[in-house]
């Protein structure tokens, strides 16, 4: 688990200081007896020194460990039974950190609105994300650079751009389809924790990275690309310069990959290819920050790597569900068959952006599926000021981060009737909630402010996610084809969907999420 995963690496951060010292001459009695003070000093600490005017602090035995654990195993049920215990605010320890979670549609929004002054992103992610994404980007430069790097980003994510990518999408589904050993003969099965990955990578390379760049990741890079990928991992909130040999090659990874990206601009601004790709690497090369700089061939490159990382979790977990509950209700199957006949005539013309849209119940089963499983179950901030929490005495410190988890309150019963259950026609006439909510400029054109929405799968506010429409098209085309392609189901005998692995950066499905599959009679295979 991620719990796992963060205290074999706090160990390995132990043993790396006590190297040379024999910790054993002091005894297993004196060691004994030094934790067991610590013990009962963090204890007696909670229950005679409670601040009032702060969060209830949730009940921990061991100091530094605090509630890692039964967090960082099951967080949704971290968060329930805290929620019943202490109500919707309160601070837990997450490795000797203080992170106060505000949960309900109101936390949602005190996290996701707060002013940049009080509330900063950066802090809590930048560890994380700069090895990985590479310096001077996204969490590694000033906020107001972030904001305009996302403008840039979407003028390469408009309806003339999804467009062209749809009919990309779709040829690249079919040639894996064609290729893959698990899609041969007429049924068979495949597990979807192998297979979408793949699916998902080589379809937004195609489409959003370019031509270039999915050649790469099937050949050259490929190898580099899942280095890199091997360096986003929970353990590395924490400890990203640990020594360990996964950020030895997560650092090679990242040089070789930006890279890539930098001949390619290279050899654009050379004028040595044939013919322009209008992708989004020629859209960044195209855009200056508002002092009137443009963006430097490296800023480019990072950026490529923080949408190509930023995608391809979220994107794959939510793939990987879709098939999963589908697989599970074959009705609702039918039901999706039934529509794309109706918007596309029995003889099913090619999907086409347009007619995407038409696609309601497409649309409304990756929102049901956001719902029950929204990739990014914890968003993080740094506390940079004292902070009132209102309707309450309580002042958040500014030693603290603050967590929103808006699947909570996508799954309470007070806003969802029977929240569990996968029910994608539960959004008729609510497809266009979010339209109506209160919206605000941060620099990268109109968002939603969130205000205190239970259902914020992208995020909101300034660090609002501007991939939703993207995701929604490879999405879209994604399940259409499968839906055109294949029936699908569960394994026999298997009745409910595979439980979450939060061992990863996101709520993934546990492997293999194997499914069978048994190709539709008029298929064009
Ligand atoms: C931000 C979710 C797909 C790019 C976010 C945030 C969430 C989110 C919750 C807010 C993070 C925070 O407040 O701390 C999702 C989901 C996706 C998805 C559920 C798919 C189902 C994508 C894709 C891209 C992308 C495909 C790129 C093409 C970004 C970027 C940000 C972001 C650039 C902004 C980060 C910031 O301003 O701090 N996303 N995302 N996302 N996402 Fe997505």
């Amino acid at each position: 688990t991620s719990t796992m995963g963060l205290l074999s690496g706090l160990l390995e951060q132990a043993s790396v200081h006590l190297e040379g010292q024999n910790i054993w001459v002091l005894g297993p009695s004196l060691f004994g007896a030094v934790l067991l003070l610590s013990v009962v000093v963090n204890v007696l600490g909670q229950l005679l020194f409670a601040d009032p005017n702060q969060p209830p602090v949730v009940f921990h035995w061991f100091p530094f460990i605090g509630s890692t654990v039964s967090y960082g195993m099951e967080p949704y049920e971290f968060f329930n039974k805290c929620q019943k215990q202490y109500g919707d605010v309160f601070t837990f320890v997450l490795l000797g950190r203080r992170m106060t979670v505000t949960l309900g549609p109101k936390g949602n929004e005190f996290v996701f609105n707060g002013k940049h002054a009080d509330l900063c992103a950066e802090e809590a992610y930048t560890h994380l994300t700069t090895p990985v994404f590479g310096e001077g980007v996204v969490y590694d430069c000033p906020n107001h650079m972030l904001m305009e790097q996302k403008k840039f980003m979407k003028f390469g994510l408009t309806t003339e751009t999804f467009k062209q990518y749809v009919p990309l999408i779709k040829d690249e589904i079919l040639s894996f389809f064609a290729n893959s050993p698990y899609f041969k003969g007429d049924a068979g099965r495949v597990p979807l924790s192998t297979a979408v990955p793949q699916l998902v990578l080589f379809t937004a390379s195609r489409s959003l990275q370019g031509k270039q760049v999915r050649q790469a990741l099937t050949t050259t890079h490929a190898a580099l690309f899942h280095d890199l990928d091997m360096g986003f991992t929970p353990v590395n909130f924490m400890f990203p310069w640990l020594p360990l040999p996964h950020n030895a090659k997560r650092d090679k990874a990242q040089r070789a990959m930006a890279k890539l990206y930098m001949d390619i601009i290279a050899k654009r601004k050379a004028g040595e290819e044939k013919e322009q790709e209008i992708d989004m690497i020629w859209n960044l090369m195209n855009r200056n920050y508002k002092d009137g700089r443009p963006l430097s061939d490296r800023d480019i490159a990072h950026c490529m790597i923080a949408l190509l990382m930023a995608g391809q979790h979220t994107s794959m977990a939510t793939t990987t569900w879709t098939l999963l509950h589908l697989a599970a209700k074959p009705e609702i199957q039918q039901a999706l068959y039934d529509e794309q006949v109706r918007v596309f005539g029995k003889d099913l013309a090619p999907l086409s952006y347009e007619k995407l849209s038409e696609l309601s119940l497409v649309n409304n089963t990756i929102k049901e599926i956001l719902r029950i499983h929204p990739p990014l179950h914890s968003l993080i901030r740094k506390v940079k000021s004292p902070l009132h929490v209102p309707n309450t005495d309580y002042v958040i410190p500014s030693s603290h981060f603050v967590m929103a988890a808006p699947g909570v309150s996508a799954m309470d019963e007070q806003y969802f009737k029977n929240a569990k259950d996968f029910d994608p026609f539960r959004w008729i006439g609510h497809e266009k909630d979010e339209d109506n909510a209160e919206k605000f400029d941060f620099g990268f054109g109109l968002v939603s402010k969130g205000t205190a929405s239970p259902y914020l799968p992208f995020g909101a506010g300034r660090h609002r996610c501007i991939g939703e429409q993207f995701a929604n098209v490879q999405l879209g085309t994604i399940i259409s084809t499968f839906i055109r392609e294949f029936e699908f189901s569960l394994p026999p005998g298997q009745k409910e969907v595979p439980p979450v692995d939060y061992n990863s950066m996101v709520a993934l499905a546990t492997a293999p999420a194997m499914v069978h599959w048994k190709r539709r009679q008029h298929s064009s295979h």
